[in-house]
């Protein structure tokens, strides 16, 4: 780019430099024509002191004026050296072969410059030849003049444009080098977020600059981190609650046994009592891990979701036969309520498992005496599933992290109770999974309603 602008600028100069100094040539040598007009009669009338005083009148300061004859001989000279001389030069020779006016130029070193007398160093010497004689020709005027100040100012122009030429130069690469950082400075240090991230340190943002693409980039960059950073604490919660889960009916278990080993003399009460905590750990610890590992594979998405239509009524009385034993074994009361039948597409088993859970639950934090309501509706082509219990209820704060991995409101009386903690998130991931929705509304010791909807099956 730098090259290409060099190159304009220097035709530039150059046009510029000719235009100036062939306005001044034509001035010049119109005035060389008009002289020449005026000496046509002296010459005529060979009156040699006319011509010596046209010339000297007309030469001015700097300048000298020669009038030669037909062969080129000077017949006055203003400087009066050439008088009775050949002049031979290019210019006057032109004139002569009948070619009209010429001129030419010369630099004060080269030898045309010693016509010129005073010709100064570094200026420039024009030399122009008119012919005399309007209707024949009689003779050639030579009008011979020092062009300093022009050369001058050609010059100061040169050095002007190439001062701007340097300037504008520096200013475009300023410019150029100020864009590219400010187009690469977003991308390197989205690069060195990126580079960060690939090392495992996710709590790296890049900084979000203005409006552009490139600030849209680094918000959904950030964002990606976010939510990666949180993936990670999530999944490092989740192995050490893992582990603590698994460990903890391991050491209950290691005292019961050790108990047992080295306390001798036992009664056979106490010790069918100890076997009993034993097995009681056993079924929490295969359950722990029964729950893992379905949710590992609904995560990991291992099996294909088999989908099929499912009568959501159907689904929700199958699981009331199953789990109407515990709830009057717990002395509550539990009713199914259909307002209205409901087709979803999705994975029966699965779904089993989401109404299970609910109603397992809330047979389980319900006391004596209360009541489970499971109602069956339809809104906006979702089909409604609301699991209503009378129970204790779910404090304010903890609603929001029932569906977390192993949240337990109350961790010793849902471990009594056999919960893993890990049932509602399982539900949600299936919930999730086939598209629908699950929130769950209560108030402490009153009861708390889960509510599921699922999109319907679209008729055909
Ligand atoms: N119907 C309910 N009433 C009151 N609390 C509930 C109910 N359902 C769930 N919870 C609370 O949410 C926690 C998480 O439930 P869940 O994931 O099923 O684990 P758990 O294995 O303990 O049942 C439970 O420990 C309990 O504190
Ligand atoms: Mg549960």
């Amino acid at each position: 780019m730098c090259v290409s602008f060099y190159i304009v600028s220097a035709t530039l100069i150059r046009l510029v430099g000719e235009y100036l100094f062939n306005q001044k040539a034509d001035d010049e040598l119109s005035a060389a024509v008009a002289l020449s007009a005026a000496a046509e009669a002296p010459l005529c009338d060979r009156d040699a002191d006319a011509l010596w005083a046209l010339a000297r009148d007309h030469a001015g300061e700097s300048g000298r004026v020669l009038v030669l004859d037909l062969y080129g001989t000077v017949q006055a000279d203003s400087l009066s050296q050439l008088n009775g001389t050949r002049f031979s030069r290019r210019e006057a020779a032109s004139v002569l072969n009948g070619h009209g006016a010429d001129y030419g130029y010369y630099f004060s070193g080269d030898r045309g410059a010693i016509l010129l007398s005073r010709a100064l160093a570094g200026s420039m010497v024009c030399v122009y030849a008119a012919p005399i004689g309007a209707e024949t020709l009689r003779g050639v005027l030579v009008y011979i003049t020092m062009s300093q100040s022009a050369y001058r100012s050609l010059m100061n122009i040169q050095t002007q444009m190439l001062t701007w030429l340097v300037l504008v130069t520096i200013a475009v690469m300023l410019v150029s080098l100020f864009v590219s950082r400010f187009f690469t400075r977003p991308i390197s240090e989205l690069n060195e977020g990126i580079v960060e991230m690939t090392r495992g340190d996710f709590s790296n943002r890049v900084r979000v600059r203005g409006k552009n693409e490139f600030a849209q980039l680094a918000v959904a960059f950030n964002m990606m981190c976010d939510r990666i950073e949180s993936l990670d604490k999530a999944r490092n919660q989740f192995v050490s609650n893992a582990s603590h889960e698994l460990k903890t009916p391991l050491s209950t278990m290691k005292i019961l046994i050790e108990t047992l080993m080295y306390q001798d003399p036992m009664d056979p009460g106490m010790t069918r009592e100890f076997l009993t905590d034993i097995n009681k750990e056993i079924d929490r610890l295969s359950s722990v891990i029964s729950d893992l590992l379905t949710l590992v594979s609904i995560d990991g998405g291992e099996k294909p979701m088999d989908a099929k239509p499912i009568a959501v009524a159907d689904l929700l009385s199958e699981n009331m036969r199953r789990l109407q034993p515990l709830a009057r074994e717990r002395g509550i009361e539990m009713t199914l309520a259909v307002r209205e039948q409901a087709t979803v597409t999705g994975d029966a088993s699965r779904l089993t498992q989401v109404f299970y859970n609910l109603m397992d639950n809330a047979i389980k934090y319900t006391g004596r005496g209360g009541t489970v309501r499971v109602e069956l509706s339809r809104r906006e082509k979702r089909a409604i599933v609301k699991v209503i219990d009378t129970g204790i209820g779910i404090p304010k704060e903890d609603q929001q992290h029932v569906f977390d991995r192993f949240y337990r409101v109350d961790k010793a009386r849902s471990r009594d109770t056999g919960g893993t903690g890990l049932g509602l998130s399982i539900v949600k991931q299936i919930v999730l999974m086939h598209g629908g929705r699950i929130e769950v509304a209560s108030e402490e010791n009153k009861g708390s309603t889960f509510t599921v909807d699922l999109p319907e099956t679209a008729e055909k």
